[in-house]
């Protein structure tokens, strides 16, 4: 095993009725709060109401700034910055899915720095402060609740990018999963592919000697997989949603890559999909892993027939392992395809013409460097796999 810091210092508040404890958890961190969220789920739900409610009763002072887009918008999060400087705002609440909490998380380190939020994504600049965060989630998927990271869309420049520092990570995460009743199949769907990458990202390491990370990667996969059915067959049910709810986090509070190397290539990859094409991070997710594990596997044929034997109980061919591993990322394929995700680019309307460019993107202008840990890949490498995505 690797040496490894862990430090994930979001307060996590799960469970019925935990929505009224806002008020009194941003009070901790603020008197005068910018409120962000989404295009109206939040309204809709009833949510919107709870917290001004609970917000008030602490005393607080609310701006607002809804609008949030999926894949969010660099133009939202430098309006929103402006808003806390005019405003003299002191901390933010983000309510919504990963789009709404990594547009709050652009914002709070956009207000005290001099100079083009744009740079942090760019690598040009550093973050070295950021205003305090709190986070009400009602779609789990991205993980955001609780990392460090954001990821911004730039459509002047066509680029999608992320930044992260532990000054991003919200000070509280509060968790409903009531909140998720009302999520289309789609965006269920979605947020598992996310969650289930979360864990592939780190389970396909380089590291031999990682087992209780290993067995805690599996029993998160197998969860999500359960319990993303269940939820699409009753999607009122509690049950599954709090599952998938805490399964979220924990697929990316960081506690899964403990003592081990990580992947993140399928993660880039992907980002490039949605900064051209504006479609949903879980659907390229779903078309991207697979073809990334058929291009990578022989470079550790028993891990992905672990893989395959543990997560999806196929029986290991000791005499031919590779039919194992292959069966593995086949049953992997199946499962997207129960959930209605798209697993080729042809799904979704994508065919050739940008490939060699988005291959490139990939690097963020250094076209010379490698991607990943697992199978370092090269451009070339990167084009086969959107290739083998087709
Ligand atoms: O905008 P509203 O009206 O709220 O509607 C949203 C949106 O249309 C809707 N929704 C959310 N909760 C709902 C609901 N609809 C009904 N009931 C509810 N309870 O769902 C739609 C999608 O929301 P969005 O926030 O965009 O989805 P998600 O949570 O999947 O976030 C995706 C974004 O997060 C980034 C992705 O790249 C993408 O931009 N990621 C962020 C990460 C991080 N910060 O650590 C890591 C991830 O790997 C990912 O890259
Ligand atoms: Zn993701």
């Amino acid at each position: 095993m690797r040496n490894f810091e862990f430090q994930n210092t979001t307060k996590i508040i799960f469970g019925k009725g935990t929505e009224n404890r806002v008020g009194e958890e941003m009070s901790r961190i603020g008197k005068k709060i910018l409120l962000h969220y989404g295009s109206g789920s939040i309204i809709k739900s009833g949510l919107y109401d709870k917290v001004k409610d609970s917000l008030k009763k602490a005393n607080i002072e609310v701006v607002e700034l809804g609008g949030v887009k999926p894949n969010p918008r660099l133009d939202l999060v430098k309006e929103g910055i402006e808003l806390c400087r005019k405003e003299n705002i002191d901390a933010i609440l983000a309510v919504g899915g990963g789009s709404a909490i990594d547009s709050a998380k652009a914002i709070a380190m956009g207000v005290p720095y001099n100079g083009d939020v744009w740079d942090f994504f760019e690598r040009k600049a550093e973050i070295k402060a950021a205003l305090p965060l709190g986070v009400i989630l009602t779609l789990p998927a991205t993980g955001s609740e609780s990392s460090t990271r954001t990821v911004i869309s730039n459509t002047e420049l066509g680029k999608k990018y992320g930044a992260g520092s532990q000054l991003l990570r919200p000070q509280f995460a509060i968790l409903n999963p009531e909140f998720c009743f009302t999520l289309p199949p789609y965006q269920t769907a979605c947020g598992a592919v996310d969650m289930l990458s979360h864990v592939l990202e780190r389970y396909f390491s380089i590291e031999k000697d990682s087992d209780l990370t290993d067995r805690l990667c599996e029993a998160t996969m197998q969860s999500i997989i359960k319990n993303t059915l269940l939820a699409l067959k009753n999607p009122h049910d509690y049950a599954p949603r709090s599952e998938l709810m805490w399964a979220g986090t924990i697929a990316h509070n960081d506690l899964l890559d403990t003592g081990r190397t990580t992947e993140w290539s399928c993660h880039s990859i992907e980002h490039e999909l949605s900064a051209k094409y504006d479609i949903a991070h879980g659907a390229g997710l779903a078309i991207i892993f697979p073809a990334w594990m058929k291009y990578v596997y022989k470079r550790d044929v028993m891990r992905f027939a672990q893989f395959a034997n543990r997560v999806f109980g196929v029986s290991m061919d000791y005499q031919n392992p590779e039919r194992t591993a292959l069966e593995g990322i086949e049953q992997l394929e199946v499962f997207f395809k129960r959930i209605n995700m798209p697993v080729r680019l042809s799904e979704v309307n994508i065919g050739t013409e940008d490939l060699g460019f988005m291959a490139k993107r990939c690097f963020r202008g250094n076209p010379d460097g490698t991607l990943g840990t697992f199978y370092p890949l090269n451009t070339e490498d990167i084009l086969n796999i959107y290739k083998l995505a087709l």
